[in-house]
């Protein structure tokens, strides 16, 4: 039998957070653990109601309720709860009626958080999805390119052939319509390319972008910068890199139609791991705009080649911005809401040659 003061070291040291409620589902104490995931101090903790500690949580109010009455436990997965500071954060959570002398004498809740787990789960299918539907386009553009070669070689001799000028009109249509989809088809398999990497000062390519942009006629769009000038040089292909930006960044003035501001941040993130891989240290540059946002239907779609929203769009600008940064090990992920769209960039700094 373990004494009270051993199980108050174990309840320490645990990484689990653990809460105990009294059976008016006041809290009665938390572990350190606890206070590290929820950012909250015992002292400040201590005493509220669940509903003050867990605002918007009724799933998990109603859950703990039934423990307290029905006496089994319940195990939730996946619940969403709001911090106090503003922050969200996913655990599953554990429930469980503490009974004795078959009296309850309140409620354990053990919670354990997965957001991590699920960005990681998230990101790799990304890549893995990014990658079958690359092969089936490339693999696809290869065999549209050879028949279409001949297609337009046949027109061209047809057209030398027509005894009436007039209906070369048609010729040209067929030559006209072959040479758009060769130059679709050449789009689709540019990012197989080979990289020139070199040491790239990533704030010299953002300012490069936007002079793009901003000399393109009818803009009328802010751009503004808060750049964290400690990144050193990464090892990229500048051409690349200018590339996946201004994709990124033609969405942002394409959905502003015009009017409005992208802001471009860039930071250091340390920790971190991508793809499988993990990467001490890593470049973070966001792509912020107040336009409209994505539409949610689209939102887990807009990576994958030939996904428009746009009349005379391909659908092809961020699934080769996204090849273009996963050749340098990097990824593009996306989070929008109206008036608010990023698009992050993770760049690793490793500098050796990959
Ligand atoms: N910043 C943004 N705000 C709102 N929607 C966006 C934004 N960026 C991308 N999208 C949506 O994602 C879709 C896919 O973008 P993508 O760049 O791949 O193709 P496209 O812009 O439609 O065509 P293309 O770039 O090939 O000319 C867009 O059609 C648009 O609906
Ligand atoms: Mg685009």
């Amino acid at each position: 039998m373990i004494s009270t003061k051993q199980a108050a070291y174990i309840l320490d040291n645990l990484t689990t957070a653990v809460l105990w409620f009294r059976p008016d589902l006041t809290l009665h104490t938390l572990n350190p653990a606890a206070e590290t995931l929820l950012e909250v101090s015992a002292k400040q903790a201590c005493g509220l109601g669940v509903e003050q500690l867990f605002p918007r949580a009724d799933h998990c109010h109603q859950a703990l309720k039934r423990v307290r009455e029905q006496r089994y436990c319940v195990t939730e997965r996946g619940v969403r709860l709001h911090l106090f500071g503003a922050k969200t954060i996913t655990v599953d959570c554990s429930i469980t009626p503490v009974i004795v002398e078959q009296n309850i004498r309140g409620v354990l809740l053990e919670l354990m958080r997965i957001d991590q787990h699920l960005r990681i789960t998230r990101e790799e299918n990304l890549l893995l999805q990014q990658q079958a539907a690359r092969n089936v386009i490339r693999g696809l553009a290869h065999e549209i390119k050879n028949p279409l070669g001949g297609l337009r070689g046949a027109a061209q001799l047809l057209a030398r052939e027509l005894p009436d000028k007039n209906l070369r009109e048609y010729t040209d249509i067929i030559i006209g319509e072959a040479d758009r989809l060769q130059n679709l088809l050449n789009r689709m398999l540019l990012p197989q390319g080979v990289s020139h990497k070199k040491l790239t000062n990533i704030h010299q390519i953002i300012i490069r972008v936007s002079q793009i942009i901003s000399s393109e006629p009818e803009t009328r769009i802010k751009i503004e910068y808060d750049f964290d000038p400690s990144i050193p040089e990464l090892y990229l292909d500048p051409d690349q890199m200018i590339q996946a930006l201004l994709n990124i960044m033609r969405n942002a003035v394409q959905a502003l139609n015009g009017f409005g501001k992208i802001q471009i941040c860039t930071r250091i993130q340390r920790q971190m791991s991508l793809g499988g891989r993990h990467h001490k240290l890593l470049a973070r540059i966001d792509v912020r705009d107040n336009g409209p946002g994505i539409a949610p239907h689209l939102i887990d779609h807009i990576f994958y080649p030939l996904v428009t929203s746009r009349a005379e769009g391909t659908g092809l600008g961020l699934s080769i911005a996204q090849s273009l940064v996963n050749q340098h090990g990097g990824l593009i992920e996306c989070t929008s809401q109206p008036g608010d769209t990023v698009f992050t960039i993770w760049l690793p700094m490793e500098t050796e040659k990959r």
